[in-house]
């Protein structure tokens, strides 16, 4: 159910969440019990957070299992933890609550799993919340007064608030209060109500679309980029451990290799590995077995997968290779422009297989020769 722009979840997967992420160690048991449960979970995509409702299936609690709940043992962007590590040790040896902090870039990078582990580390809770679940004024008022000293709110895609609540944050981030206006017309009154201190980790995918005013009350701005193969195949080595699936250091590099810089896509795409595996009955799973599948399942050695593909082949059929317009492109794949832009340009610009000039998007040679092209 969405209740006041939370997203609960069954019983079963909080008490799971809980087991899991809620007791951070050292945290004496009287303290734990008086926290709020952190009953929510991160919605993906509008669609998902409409349908979260009870949607807790295994995947979600197996999604919750293979997460890192410490910064030692998060893997990659190294200098956001570097910055973290910083803040934690000064907010803490201060006794006061983090400062507010805007985590932007690509989806699937971390910026949940990280305001998770700011909260363990911090020894509070993280409540989760979307934009889009936060349309009236009093859902993210009722968020807001439940919230126990040092908390974090995660707001994820926080540059789709609505004006009335982004204009709500601004004195609850800078002087944690909360201007409500009670009435209408001549009658109208404005009550402060006093919160408590509190961090506010806004996640986004476009930085840019931030108003200033509430980009600038966030105290420290990070950019999550993507991870380096490497890093990437630690990743999938650890879940696969998780999952107790018997895996080679070369069958994951080949699983990293096609990722996309993102865990989410090499921790999905090991699931997929590893039920070919277990049907094909090969153990561990190797580079051949998980080319192998990764061919089956569409995703090509440079991790693109057939919309990447349908993108840059309707460029350079359809567009003579560009410069195109995103509007173009996306109605000749079908997609809506916002996906095309914030799902899949990043990582083919990333990798150098799209350029965005004044004049429009244009597909380079090295996806030219990717694909096959002449
Ligand atoms: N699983 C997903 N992302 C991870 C990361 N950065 N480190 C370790 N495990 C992960």
């Amino acid at each position: 159910m969405v209740k006041n722009g939370e997203i609960s979840l069954k019983n079963m997967a909080i008490t799971s969440f809980r087991q899991q992420f809620q007791e951070p160690e050292g945290q004496p048991q009287g303290n734990k019990k008086k926290r709020g449960s952190r009953n929510s979970r991160k919605p993906e995509t509008d669609t998902d957070l409409l349908l979260a409702t009870a949607a807790a299936d295994e995947t979600d609690t197996q999604e919750e299992s293979i997460r890192p709940h410490r910064l030692a043992d998060y893997i990659g962007q190294k200098e956001l933890k570097n910055v973290l590590e910083i803040a934690i040790g000064a907010a803490k040896a201060r006794n006061e609550s983090l400062d507010h902090l805007l985590l932007y870039g690509p989806p699937g990078l971390g910026k949940t799993t990280m305001s998770l582990i700011l909260a363990t580390e911090m020894g509070v809770n993280c409540k989760i919340t979307a934009a889009p679940a936060l349309e009236r004024p009093r859902d993210i008022v009722g968020l807001l007064v439940n919230l126990n000293p040092g908390d974090v709110l995660f707001i994820d895609e926080i540059h789709r608030l609505s004006r009335m609540t982004e204009e709500l944050l601004y004195p609850a981030m800078e002087d944690y209060r909360l201007d409500i206006t009670i009435g209408k017309g001549q009658t109208a009154r404005t009550r402060s109500i006093p919160l408590v201190k509190f961090t506010l980790v806004g996640a986004t995918t476009r930085v840019g679309s931030l108003t200033s005013p509430l980009r600038d009350r966030f105290g420290l701005i990070q950019r999550l980029r993507f991870y380096e193969p490497d890093e990437l195949s630690l990743i999938v080595q650890r879940t696969a451990e998780l999952l107790q699936a018997p895996l080679t250091p070369e069958g994951a590099a080949e699983i990293a290799r096609r990722s996309r810089g993102t865990p989410r896509i090499a921790n999905r795409l090991l699931k997929r590995v590893r039920d070919y595996a277990q049907v094909k009955k090969i153990e561990p799973i190797n580079q051949e077995i998980a080319a192998e599948a990764l061919e089956i399942f569409n995703v090509d050695p440079m991790g693109l997968d057939w919309t990447d593909r349908l993108v840059l082949s309707v460029m350079i059929e359809q567009f003579n290779g560009g410069p195109v317009g995103l509007e173009a492109v996306a109605a000749a794949t079908g997609e809506d422009t916002q996906t095309i832009e914030e799902v899949y340009e990043p990582y083919l610009l990333q990798i150098g297989y799209l350029h965005r000039t004044p004049r429009g998007r244009v597909a380079t040679v090295a996806a030219r020769k990717h694909l096959g092209y002449e």
